[in-house]
């Protein structure tokens, strides 16, 4: 687990060392003459699914930060694209312009719909560096997660997921460099729904821009990128019994704040986190298959102190009285964020799985935490909290204070607050 660890436990010792001046935009990156389509109808409740997931839900021109769509994402970047394949033809939703853009086709595939997404690694890797390599893993787990409960709710249940690349050629056909880019996860919808449609067009699109260069900079690229098969396909959801329908994803926030993140309330009600906890569990039977891998660790602090509560083996166990010092849980943002004023914070691991290959461990490590993450933060969301995903954490001190198992790995954390400090207003 040697690659596992440089980019997750280790990935502070690998800092970003190098720059580009080669200009990136923050919303997305462009094609070459691409054109905008109409989908046809038959595709209609996809296209508004990707609409709702890809697309931007609070747009200020002028301010990165004040960008908001249902996922949230590190940096506020939001490196994945969706491509959309669907008899043989590859568009591309276009989040900037909330339009489809036809950028290829796909031959041998009538018939087929196929939801891709797939990030652009220097747009995170330019902050980041190395470990900017698995960051829009993360992304993806959110976004398989709203993409989940969205095609549940639309019927499409038999929808397939898979990680990474369907093929070595994958990348080509999206118009990607597989030097600098990484499919993320493949949600496959099916076959017959356009019998015999396709007209082949031979003409491709491609980036205007190639930032192979920078992203080969970092040797964990080499390791990292490279096809591999094999990766096992998933169900859409694993337990057909329904859970608790989610209803507030307008409202999720990660508490923004000029001045730092911190939280008003420092307490939540014990049954309050507890029934977090509960939901969590159904969500994570309801739609994970492998439940098991994953442990999560919920601190709270009630009225009567700090309390512990974790779920493993995909089981909510009892809660313990437990005494965390908070200051010491993150690596080096503890100026910015009062983790001392934080009435949960919660920490997704990861057992590593010695039969599968390192490669399939880094993407299953990364995406079900993230998936994990979002629903207990739409849990939250529901009555009113902020939920604040952190990939910052200081791993030593976490694995010690959580009591890690052999093979355990600390993959993302988020605190829960509610009333945040008003934003500081510039008077001019
Ligand atoms: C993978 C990932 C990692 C993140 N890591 C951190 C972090 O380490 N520290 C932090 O303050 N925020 C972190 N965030 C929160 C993002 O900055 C925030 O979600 C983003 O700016 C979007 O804001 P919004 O969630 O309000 O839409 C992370 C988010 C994601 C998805």
């Amino acid at each position: 687990m040697e690659l596992f660890d440089r980019i997750t436990r280790y990935r502070y010792e690998y800092p970003n060392r190098y720059s580009s001046v080669k200009f990136i935009d923050y919303m997305i990156t462009d094609l070459e003459e691409s054109r905008e389509e109409e989908l046809p109808g038959k595709l209609a409740d996809i296209c508004r699914i990707i609409r709702q997931v890809f697309g931007y839900s609070r747009y200020e021109p002028t301010n990165p930060y004040g960008f908001h769509k249902r996922v949230p994402a590190a940096r506020n970047v939001h490196t994945n694209e969706a491509f959309l394949i669907w008899d043989g033809r590859i568009s591309r939703y276009n989040c900037k312009r909330d339009v489809f853009e036809r950028v290829g086709f796909c031959a041998g595939e009538t018939g087929r719909v196929r939801l891709i997404a797939a990030a652009e690694l220097w747009r995170i890797m330019k902050f980041y560096g190395e470990f900017g390599l698995v960051l829009p893993l993360l992304d993806a787990g959110h976004i398989l997660a709203e993409l989940k409960k969205e095609l549940e709710a639309a019927g499409r249940t038999d929808a397939e997921i898979l990680y990474g690349a369907a093929d070595p050629e994958e990348y080509e056909r999206l118009g990607m460099s597989p030097k600098s880019n990484l499919i993320t996860l493949e949600v496959d919808l099916g076959e017959g729904i356009f019998p015999g449609l396709t007209r082949e067009n031979r003409r491709r699109y491609s980036r205007v821009m190639n930032y192979d260069a920078e992203v080969s900079a970092y040797e964990a690229a080499e390791w990292v990128l490279p096809y591999e098969e094999g990766f096992s396909r998933r169900k859409l959801v694993s337990d057909p019994r329904s859970v608790n329908p989610f209803e507030e994803t307008e409202k999720r926030e990660s508490a923004h704040n000029h001045i730092g993140v911190c939280s008003l309330e420092r307490t939540i009600p014990e049954e309050t986190a507890k029934s977090y906890l509960r939901q969590l569990e159904d969500y994570m039977n309801h739609y994970m298959e492998d439940t098991g891998r994953y442990r999560v660790h919920m601190l709270y602090t009630t009225e009567e102190g700090q309390r512990l509560q974790r779920i493993e083996g995909g089981k909510a166990g009892v809660a313990e009285p437990a005494g965390i010092d908070k200051g010491q849980l993150l690596h080096d943002t503890a100026r910015m964020i009062d983790m001392e004023s934080m009435p949960v914070i919660v920490y997704i691991s990861y057992l590593y799985d010695e039969a599968l290959t390192e490669k399939e461990n880094i993407y299953n490590a990364h995406i079900g935490a993230a998936e994990i993450c979002h629903w207990f933060l739409l849990n939250g969301c529901r009555d009113g909290y902020f939920g604040r995903p952190m990939r910052n954490l200081n791993d030593a001190y976490v694995e010690k204070a959580f009591n890690a198992k052999k093979g355990e790995r600390f993959m993302y954390s988020m605190i829960l607050g509610k009333a945040n400090t008003q934003n500081y207003v510039y008077r001019l």
